[in-house]
Protein backbone atom coordinates (compact mmCIF):
# COMPACT_ATOMS: atom_id res chain seq x y z
CA UNK A 1 0.00 0.00 0.00
CA UNK A 2 2.09 2.96 -1.54
CA UNK A 3 -1.17 5.92 -0.83
CA UNK A 4 -3.39 6.28 2.29
CA UNK A 5 -6.15 3.88 0.96
CA UNK A 6 -9.92 3.05 1.05
CA UNK A 7 -11.35 0.15 0.76
CA UNK A 8 -15.41 0.00 -0.49
CA UNK A 9 -17.75 -3.11 -0.75
CA UNK A 10 -18.91 -2.46 -5.00
CA UNK A 11 -21.81 -4.29 -4.49
CA UNK A 12 -24.70 -5.01 -1.24
CA UNK A 13 -21.72 -6.20 1.44
CA UNK A 14 -20.40 -9.27 2.48
CA UNK A 15 -17.82 -8.69 -0.61
CA UNK A 16 -15.25 -10.32 1.19
CA UNK A 17 -13.48 -6.82 2.62
CA UNK A 18 -12.59 -7.41 5.99
CA UNK A 19 -9.82 -9.71 4.58
CA UNK A 20 -8.60 -7.12 2.19
CA UNK A 21 -8.40 -4.86 4.90
CA UNK A 22 -6.82 -7.32 7.01
CA UNK A 23 -4.18 -7.80 4.34
CA UNK A 24 -3.14 -4.07 3.47
CA UNK A 25 -3.58 -3.14 7.12
CA UNK A 26 -0.03 -5.19 7.23
CA UNK A 27 1.66 -2.06 5.11
CA UNK A 28 -0.62 0.55 7.16
CA UNK A 29 0.04 2.29 10.42
CA UNK A 30 -3.35 3.10 10.89
CA UNK A 31 -7.00 1.32 10.21
CA UNK A 32 -10.13 4.14 10.15
CA UNK A 33 -13.53 3.44 10.49
CA UNK A 34 -15.58 5.98 9.44
CA UNK A 35 -19.38 4.69 8.78
CA UNK A 36 -21.94 2.37 9.81
CA UNK A 37 -22.11 0.87 13.27
CA UNK A 38 -22.78 -2.95 14.79
CA UNK A 39 -24.84 -3.98 12.00
CA UNK A 40 -21.27 -4.65 9.89
CA UNK A 41 -19.99 -7.97 9.95
CA UNK A 42 -16.30 -8.54 8.83
CA UNK A 43 -14.58 -11.68 9.12
CA UNK A 44 -10.55 -11.89 9.50
CA UNK A 45 -8.65 -14.97 9.57
CA UNK A 46 -5.38 -14.80 10.83
CA UNK A 47 -3.42 -17.22 12.47
CA UNK A 48 -5.07 -19.92 12.16
CA UNK A 49 -8.03 -18.16 14.01
CA UNK A 50 -11.24 -16.38 12.60
CA UNK A 51 -12.20 -13.35 14.12
CA UNK A 52 -15.93 -11.53 13.19
CA UNK A 53 -15.73 -7.78 14.03
CA UNK A 54 -18.62 -5.70 13.58
CA UNK A 55 -17.37 -2.59 15.23
CA UNK A 56 -13.83 -2.79 15.79
CA UNK A 57 -11.99 -1.99 12.88
CA UNK A 58 -10.23 -5.19 11.00
CA UNK A 59 -6.75 -3.23 11.99
CA UNK A 60 -7.39 -4.62 15.46
CA UNK A 61 -6.00 -8.25 14.89
CA UNK A 62 -2.60 -6.74 14.37
CA UNK A 63 -0.67 -5.82 17.41
CA UNK A 64 1.00 -2.49 16.09
CA UNK A 65 -1.42 -0.59 14.37
CA UNK A 66 -3.77 2.57 15.65
CA UNK A 67 -7.25 1.79 14.90
CA UNK A 68 -9.69 4.51 14.83
CA UNK A 69 -13.55 4.83 14.71
CA UNK A 70 -14.74 8.11 13.79
CA UNK A 71 -17.74 10.66 14.30
CA UNK A 72 -19.88 8.94 11.30
CA UNK A 73 -19.92 5.51 13.38
CA UNK A 74 -22.81 4.85 15.84
CA UNK A 75 -21.54 3.14 17.97
CA UNK A 76 -23.35 0.51 20.48
CA UNK A 77 -21.02 0.40 23.69
CA UNK A 78 -22.69 -2.79 24.71
CA UNK A 79 -22.21 -4.39 21.58
CA UNK A 80 -18.34 -2.88 21.81
CA UNK A 81 -17.51 -3.87 25.12
CA UNK A 82 -18.17 -7.54 23.77
CA UNK A 83 -16.32 -7.17 20.96
CA UNK A 84 -12.95 -6.04 23.23
CA UNK A 85 -13.61 -8.89 25.59
CA UNK A 86 -14.17 -10.97 23.05
CA UNK A 87 -10.35 -10.14 20.72
CA UNK A 88 -9.06 -9.90 24.31
CA UNK A 89 -9.98 -12.98 25.10
CA UNK A 90 -7.87 -14.34 21.84
CA UNK A 91 -4.96 -12.34 22.90
CA UNK A 92 -5.27 -9.04 21.67
CA UNK A 93 -4.22 -6.13 23.36
CA UNK A 94 -6.50 -3.31 22.90
CA UNK A 95 -5.47 -0.16 25.04
CA UNK A 96 -3.47 2.30 23.75
CA UNK A 97 -4.45 1.53 20.10
CA UNK A 98 -7.91 1.84 19.92
CA UNK A 99 -9.44 5.80 19.46
CA UNK A 100 -12.70 6.86 19.26
CA UNK A 101 -14.39 9.80 18.80
CA UNK A 102 -16.42 11.82 21.19
CA UNK A 103 -18.61 12.89 18.12
CA UNK A 104 -20.12 9.35 17.21
CA UNK A 105 -23.59 8.94 18.44
CA UNK A 106 -24.79 6.41 20.33
CA UNK A 107 -26.86 3.37 19.62
CA UNK A 108 -29.30 2.96 22.93
CA UNK A 109 -31.75 0.00 23.35
CA UNK A 110 -34.40 1.82 22.10
CA UNK A 111 -33.01 2.58 19.23
CA UNK A 112 -32.62 -1.48 18.59
CA UNK A 113 -36.42 -1.42 19.82
CA UNK A 114 -37.71 0.97 17.31
CA UNK A 115 -35.67 -0.77 14.67
CA UNK A 116 -37.23 -4.26 15.71
CA UNK A 117 -40.58 -2.69 15.96
CA UNK A 118 -41.13 -0.56 12.72
CA UNK A 119 -40.09 -3.79 10.89
CA UNK A 120 -42.16 -6.41 12.12
CA UNK A 121 -45.06 -3.46 11.49
CA UNK A 122 -43.78 -2.49 8.04
CA UNK A 123 -45.16 -3.68 5.27
CA UNK A 124 -42.50 -3.25 3.12
CA UNK A 125 -39.70 -4.66 5.34
CA UNK A 126 -35.79 -3.54 4.40
CA UNK A 127 -34.59 -6.73 5.65
CA UNK A 128 -32.35 -4.63 8.89
CA UNK A 129 -30.21 -5.93 10.97
CA UNK A 130 -32.02 -4.81 13.91
CA UNK A 131 -29.11 -3.22 15.21
CA UNK A 132 -30.82 -0.25 15.38
CA UNK A 133 -28.88 1.74 12.77
CA UNK A 134 -31.39 3.30 10.93
CA UNK A 135 -33.31 4.86 14.80
CA UNK A 136 -29.50 6.05 15.28
CA UNK A 137 -29.23 7.95 12.35
CA UNK A 138 -32.49 9.44 12.56
CA UNK A 139 -31.43 10.63 16.01
CA UNK A 140 -28.39 11.90 14.78
CA UNK A 141 -29.80 13.96 11.39
CA UNK A 142 -32.76 14.80 14.06
CA UNK A 143 -30.38 16.64 16.34
CA UNK A 144 -32.06 14.15 19.23
CA UNK A 145 -28.82 11.92 19.31
CA UNK A 146 -26.87 11.67 22.03
CA UNK A 147 -23.21 11.16 21.32
CA UNK A 148 -20.04 9.30 23.22
CA UNK A 149 -18.99 12.70 24.84
CA UNK A 150 -21.88 13.32 26.52
CA UNK A 151 -21.16 10.18 28.58
CA UNK A 152 -18.12 12.42 30.76
CA UNK A 153 -20.78 15.03 31.62
CA UNK A 154 -23.01 12.33 33.61
CA UNK A 155 -25.93 14.40 34.33
CA UNK A 156 -25.51 15.95 30.43
CA UNK A 157 -26.21 12.53 29.46
CA UNK A 158 -29.29 11.67 31.61
CA UNK A 159 -31.15 14.87 30.64
CA UNK A 160 -30.74 13.61 27.17
CA UNK A 161 -31.84 10.39 27.45
CA UNK A 162 -34.67 11.68 29.72
CA UNK A 163 -35.86 14.35 26.61
CA UNK A 164 -35.27 11.84 23.59
CA UNK A 165 -37.22 9.36 25.65
CA UNK A 166 -40.69 11.32 25.91
CA UNK A 167 -40.66 10.67 22.01
CA UNK A 168 -39.55 7.29 21.89
CA UNK A 169 -41.94 5.78 24.34
CA UNK A 170 -44.58 7.17 22.94
CA UNK A 171 -43.83 5.82 19.89
CA UNK A 172 -43.30 2.57 21.01
CA UNK A 173 -46.52 2.05 23.51
CA UNK A 174 -49.24 3.84 21.49
CA UNK A 175 -48.16 3.28 17.63
CA UNK A 176 -46.02 -0.18 17.62
CA UNK A 177 -47.83 -1.15 20.84
CA UNK A 178 -44.82 -2.61 22.67
CA UNK A 179 -43.30 -2.05 25.85
CA UNK A 180 -41.30 1.32 26.71
CA UNK A 181 -37.40 2.01 27.27
CA UNK A 182 -37.28 2.32 31.16
CA UNK A 183 -34.84 5.60 31.74
CA UNK A 184 -33.90 4.16 35.17
CA UNK A 185 -32.78 0.84 33.44
CA UNK A 186 -30.58 2.75 31.00
CA UNK A 187 -29.00 5.12 33.41
CA UNK A 188 -27.85 2.05 35.43
CA UNK A 189 -26.45 0.28 32.68
CA UNK A 190 -25.06 3.21 31.31
CA UNK A 191 -23.47 4.34 34.56
CA UNK A 192 -20.09 1.80 33.52
CA UNK A 193 -19.57 3.26 30.05
CA UNK A 194 -17.72 6.84 31.33
CA UNK A 195 -14.99 4.65 32.68
CA UNK A 196 -14.97 2.03 30.51
CA UNK A 197 -15.43 4.16 27.37
CA UNK A 198 -12.75 7.26 28.17
CA UNK A 199 -9.52 5.65 27.63
CA UNK A 200 -10.34 5.11 23.77
CA UNK A 201 -11.47 8.65 23.39
CA UNK A 202 -9.70 11.02 21.13
CA UNK A 203 -9.65 13.69 18.89
CA UNK A 204 -9.79 10.92 15.68
CA UNK A 205 -10.04 13.85 12.89
CA UNK A 206 -6.79 15.69 14.97
CA UNK A 207 -4.57 12.54 15.31
CA UNK A 208 -5.76 11.74 11.70
CA UNK A 209 -4.85 14.21 9.78
CA UNK A 210 -1.25 14.67 11.99
CA UNK A 211 -0.50 11.40 11.08
CA UNK A 212 -1.64 12.02 6.91
CA UNK A 213 0.87 15.03 7.43
CA UNK A 214 3.81 13.11 8.54
CA UNK A 215 3.20 10.62 5.99
CA UNK A 216 2.01 7.90 7.34
CA UNK A 217 0.07 5.50 6.01
CA UNK A 218 -3.52 5.13 6.80
CA UNK A 219 -6.21 2.66 5.28
CA UNK A 220 -10.01 3.62 5.64
CA UNK A 221 -12.52 0.52 6.44
CA UNK A 222 -15.57 0.92 4.42
CA UNK A 223 -18.70 -1.22 5.61
CA UNK A 224 -21.67 -2.63 3.59
CA UNK A 225 -21.53 -1.45 0.09
CA UNK A 226 -21.79 0.90 -2.59
CA UNK A 227 -25.56 -0.43 -3.31
CA UNK A 228 -26.31 0.07 0.55
CA UNK A 229 -25.65 4.16 0.73
CA UNK A 230 -28.36 6.00 1.88
CA UNK A 231 -27.87 8.60 -0.95
CA UNK A 232 -26.81 6.14 -4.31
CA UNK A 233 -28.18 2.35 -2.94
CA UNK A 234 -31.30 0.91 -3.69
CA UNK A 235 -33.20 3.31 -1.31
CA UNK A 236 -35.51 2.33 0.77
CA UNK A 237 -33.54 -0.94 0.92
CA UNK A 238 -30.53 0.53 2.11
CA UNK A 239 -28.59 1.07 5.46
CA UNK A 240 -28.76 4.55 7.03
CA UNK A 241 -24.82 5.78 6.09
CA UNK A 242 -23.12 7.23 2.99
CA UNK A 243 -21.05 4.02 2.51
CA UNK A 244 -19.32 5.25 -0.50
CA UNK A 245 -16.12 6.93 -0.40
CA UNK A 246 -16.58 10.34 -0.05
CA UNK A 247 -17.87 8.88 3.35
CA UNK A 248 -14.72 8.56 4.67
CA UNK A 249 -13.78 12.72 4.31
CA UNK A 250 -16.96 13.35 7.05
CA UNK A 251 -17.29 10.17 8.46
CA UNK A 252 -13.70 10.88 10.14
CA UNK A 253 -13.01 14.89 9.69
CA UNK A 254 -10.35 14.88 6.77
CA UNK A 255 -10.06 16.58 3.09
CA UNK A 256 -10.48 14.56 0.22
CA UNK A 257 -6.67 15.05 -0.34
CA UNK A 258 -5.90 12.84 2.66
CA UNK A 259 -7.08 10.21 0.15
CA UNK A 260 -4.64 8.91 -2.04
CA UNK A 261 -6.34 5.64 -3.52
CA UNK A 262 -9.90 3.76 -3.88
CA UNK A 263 -9.92 0.13 -4.11
CA UNK A 264 -13.53 -1.12 -4.70
CA UNK A 265 -14.26 -4.54 -3.76
CA UNK A 266 -16.41 -6.47 -5.77
CA UNK A 267 -17.28 -10.11 -5.15
CA UNK A 268 -17.05 -12.72 -8.36
CA UNK A 269 -20.55 -13.15 -7.99
CA UNK A 270 -23.37 -11.05 -6.43
CA UNK A 271 -24.92 -11.52 -2.79
CA UNK A 272 -27.08 -9.37 -0.86
CA UNK A 273 -28.98 -9.59 2.28
CA UNK A 274 -32.21 -8.20 3.16
CA UNK A 275 -34.58 -7.10 0.64
CA UNK A 276 -34.70 -4.87 -2.24
CA UNK A 277 -33.90 -5.11 -5.90
CA UNK A 278 -31.54 -7.59 -7.22
CA UNK A 279 -31.62 -7.51 -10.88
CA UNK A 280 -28.98 -10.26 -11.70
CA UNK A 281 -30.35 -12.83 -9.36
CA UNK A 282 -30.68 -16.79 -9.32
CA UNK A 283 -33.27 -18.81 -9.63
CA UNK A 284 -33.88 -20.07 -6.24
CA UNK A 285 -31.98 -23.89 -7.10
CA UNK A 286 -28.53 -21.54 -8.76
CA UNK A 287 -28.42 -19.67 -5.57
CA UNK A 288 -28.65 -22.59 -3.40
CA UNK A 289 -25.72 -24.47 -5.34
CA UNK A 290 -23.26 -21.63 -4.98
CA UNK A 291 -24.40 -20.96 -1.17
CA UNK A 292 -23.45 -24.48 -0.84
CA UNK A 293 -20.66 -24.15 -3.21
CA UNK A 294 -19.05 -21.13 -1.18
CA UNK A 295 -19.68 -22.46 2.00
CA UNK A 296 -20.58 -19.69 4.29
CA UNK A 297 -23.01 -17.27 2.49
CA UNK A 298 -25.02 -16.48 5.34
CA UNK A 299 -24.95 -13.10 6.91
CA UNK A 300 -22.28 -12.26 9.81
CA UNK A 301 -24.47 -10.32 12.06
CA UNK A 302 -27.84 -12.09 11.70
CA UNK A 303 -27.13 -15.79 10.19
CA UNK A 304 -29.35 -15.30 7.21
CA UNK A 305 -28.96 -16.67 3.94
CA UNK A 306 -27.82 -14.74 1.82
CA UNK A 307 -29.60 -13.64 -1.83
CA UNK A 308 -27.26 -14.44 -4.62
CA UNK A 309 -26.82 -13.60 -8.40
CA UNK A 310 -24.38 -13.07 -11.55
CA UNK A 311 -21.73 -10.47 -11.39
CA UNK A 312 -23.45 -7.14 -12.60
CA UNK A 313 -21.01 -5.18 -14.19
CA UNK A 314 -23.69 -2.47 -14.68
CA UNK A 315 -23.42 -2.24 -10.73
CA UNK A 316 -19.40 -2.29 -10.42
CA UNK A 317 -18.85 0.04 -13.08
CA UNK A 318 -21.57 2.62 -11.24
CA UNK A 319 -19.48 1.87 -7.92
CA UNK A 320 -16.26 2.48 -10.00
CA UNK A 321 -17.78 5.81 -10.64
CA UNK A 322 -19.56 6.65 -7.47
CA UNK A 323 -16.58 6.26 -5.68
CA UNK A 324 -13.57 7.26 -7.85
CA UNK A 325 -11.92 3.71 -7.91
CA UNK A 326 -8.76 3.32 -9.32
CA UNK A 327 -8.19 -0.67 -8.17
CA UNK A 328 -10.42 -3.53 -8.31
CA UNK A 329 -10.01 -6.61 -5.75
CA UNK A 330 -12.09 -9.68 -7.07
CA UNK A 331 -12.84 -12.13 -4.33
CA UNK A 332 -13.92 -15.48 -4.30
CA UNK A 333 -12.95 -16.45 -7.89
CA UNK A 334 -12.39 -20.12 -6.38
CA UNK A 335 -15.98 -20.88 -6.00
CA UNK A 336 -16.96 -20.02 -9.62
CA UNK A 337 -14.50 -23.10 -10.10
CA UNK A 338 -16.07 -26.15 -12.25
CA UNK A 339 -19.10 -24.02 -13.69
CA UNK A 340 -19.43 -24.38 -17.14
CA UNK A 341 -20.78 -21.17 -18.18
CA UNK A 342 -20.85 -18.05 -16.35
CA UNK A 343 -23.01 -14.94 -17.41
CA UNK A 344 -22.50 -11.06 -16.42
CA UNK A 345 -24.86 -9.21 -16.68
CA UNK A 346 -24.03 -6.20 -19.06
CA UNK A 347 -27.13 -3.83 -19.67
CA UNK A 348 -30.47 -2.94 -17.80
CA UNK A 349 -32.03 -2.51 -20.89
CA UNK A 350 -32.48 1.23 -20.09
CA UNK A 351 -32.72 3.80 -22.92
CA UNK A 352 -29.78 5.84 -23.39
CA UNK A 353 -28.06 3.45 -21.16
CA UNK A 354 -27.97 5.07 -18.22
CA UNK A 355 -28.55 3.97 -14.62
CA UNK A 356 -32.41 3.52 -13.02
CA UNK A 357 -33.61 6.52 -11.23
CA UNK A 358 -36.27 4.85 -9.31
CA UNK A 359 -35.86 1.76 -7.50
CA UNK A 360 -39.42 0.90 -9.11
CA UNK A 361 -37.37 0.96 -12.73
CA UNK A 362 -34.06 -0.85 -11.04
CA UNK A 363 -36.91 -3.55 -9.85
CA UNK A 364 -38.20 -3.89 -13.60
CA UNK A 365 -35.50 -3.49 -15.72
CA UNK A 366 -34.46 -5.88 -18.24
CA UNK A 367 -31.00 -7.33 -17.45
CA UNK A 368 -28.81 -8.81 -20.65
CA UNK A 369 -25.98 -11.19 -19.77
CA UNK A 370 -22.72 -12.11 -21.86
CA UNK A 371 -21.45 -15.82 -21.24
CA UNK A 372 -18.33 -16.33 -20.48
CA UNK A 373 -16.75 -19.69 -20.61
CA UNK A 374 -16.18 -21.08 -17.04
CA UNK A 375 -12.95 -23.58 -16.20
CA UNK A 376 -12.16 -26.44 -14.57
CA UNK A 377 -8.72 -26.42 -13.00
CA UNK A 378 -9.56 -25.73 -8.92
CA UNK A 379 -8.07 -21.62 -7.98
CA UNK A 380 -8.00 -22.01 -4.85
CA UNK A 381 -3.96 -23.30 -4.73
CA UNK A 382 -3.04 -20.65 -7.08
CA UNK A 383 -0.64 -17.77 -6.01
CA UNK A 384 0.50 -15.69 -9.10
CA UNK A 385 -1.87 -14.51 -11.86
CA UNK A 386 0.10 -16.54 -14.73
CA UNK A 387 -1.03 -19.84 -13.47
CA UNK A 388 -4.71 -19.13 -13.04
CA UNK A 389 -6.74 -21.01 -15.65
CA UNK A 390 -6.91 -18.72 -19.19
CA UNK A 391 -11.02 -18.78 -19.28
CA UNK A 392 -10.53 -17.05 -15.24
CA UNK A 393 -7.84 -14.88 -16.76
CA UNK A 394 -10.14 -13.87 -19.45
CA UNK A 395 -13.24 -13.38 -16.76
CA UNK A 396 -11.22 -11.22 -14.55
CA UNK A 397 -10.21 -9.10 -17.91
CA UNK A 398 -13.67 -8.54 -18.97
CA UNK A 399 -14.41 -7.21 -15.44
CA UNK A 400 -11.16 -4.51 -16.24
CA UNK A 401 -12.54 -3.63 -19.59
CA UNK A 402 -16.17 -3.56 -17.92
CA UNK A 403 -15.69 -1.59 -15.84
CA UNK A 404 -12.21 0.58 -16.83
CA UNK A 405 -10.54 0.01 -13.89
CA UNK A 406 -7.33 -2.93 -13.38
CA UNK A 407 -7.88 -5.87 -11.38
CA UNK A 408 -4.88 -5.61 -8.44
CA UNK A 409 -6.06 -8.43 -6.48
CA UNK A 410 -7.54 -11.43 -6.57
CA UNK A 411 -8.67 -13.78 -4.05
CA UNK A 412 -8.96 -17.33 -4.30
CA UNK A 413 -9.86 -18.52 -0.93
CA UNK A 414 -10.63 -17.35 2.93
CA UNK A 415 -7.18 -17.55 4.28
CA UNK A 416 -4.40 -14.33 3.81
CA UNK A 417 -2.58 -16.86 1.79
CA UNK A 418 -4.96 -17.29 -0.59
CA UNK A 419 -4.82 -13.75 -2.64
CA UNK A 420 -3.07 -12.85 -6.12
CA UNK A 421 -1.53 -9.11 -6.43
CA UNK A 422 -0.61 -7.98 -9.03
CA UNK A 423 2.08 -5.65 -9.67
P1 LIG B 1 -29.40 -1.89 8.64
O1 LIG B 1 -28.06 -1.37 8.27
O2 LIG B 1 -29.36 -2.87 9.79
O3 LIG B 1 -30.40 -0.80 8.84
O4 LIG B 1 -29.94 -2.76 7.41
C1 LIG B 1 -30.28 -2.17 6.16
C2 LIG B 1 -29.89 -3.07 5.00
O5 LIG B 1 -28.47 -3.17 4.94
C3 LIG B 1 -30.40 -4.51 5.12
O6 LIG B 1 -30.66 -4.99 3.82
C4 LIG B 1 -29.22 -5.26 5.70
O7 LIG B 1 -29.24 -6.63 5.38
C5 LIG B 1 -28.08 -4.54 5.00
N1 LIG B 1 -26.80 -4.60 5.72
C6 LIG B 1 -26.44 -3.87 6.80
N2 LIG B 1 -25.18 -4.19 7.18
C7 LIG B 1 -24.73 -5.10 6.32
C8 LIG B 1 -23.48 -5.79 6.16
O8 LIG B 1 -22.51 -5.61 6.89
N3 LIG B 1 -23.40 -6.66 5.12
C9 LIG B 1 -24.43 -6.86 4.25
N4 LIG B 1 -25.61 -6.25 4.35
C10 LIG B 1 -25.76 -5.38 5.38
Amino acid sequence: MKKNTVVIGAQWGDEGKGKIVDLLARQADAVARFQGGANAGHTVKANGREFVLHLLPSGIVHPKKLCFIGNGVVLDPQSLMEEIAQVRSQGIKVEGRLKISPLCNLTMSYHKMLDKARESKATRAIGTTGRGIGPSYIDKVGRLGIRVGDLLQFDVFAQKLKESLKEKNFLLKNYYKVSPASHDAIIREYRKYPALLKPYMADVSLMLNQLIASGKKVLFEGAQGTFLDIDFGTYPFVTSSSTISGGACTGLGIGPSGIGSVLLVAKAYTTRVGNGPFPAEFDPQMADFIRRKAGDEFGRTTGRPRRCGWLDAVMVKRAVQLNGADQLAVTKLDVLDGIKQIKIAVSYGIKGGGYPWTTEELAGCRVRYITLPGWDQPTGGIRSYAKLPANAKKYLQTIEKLTGVKVSIVSVGPDREATIFRG
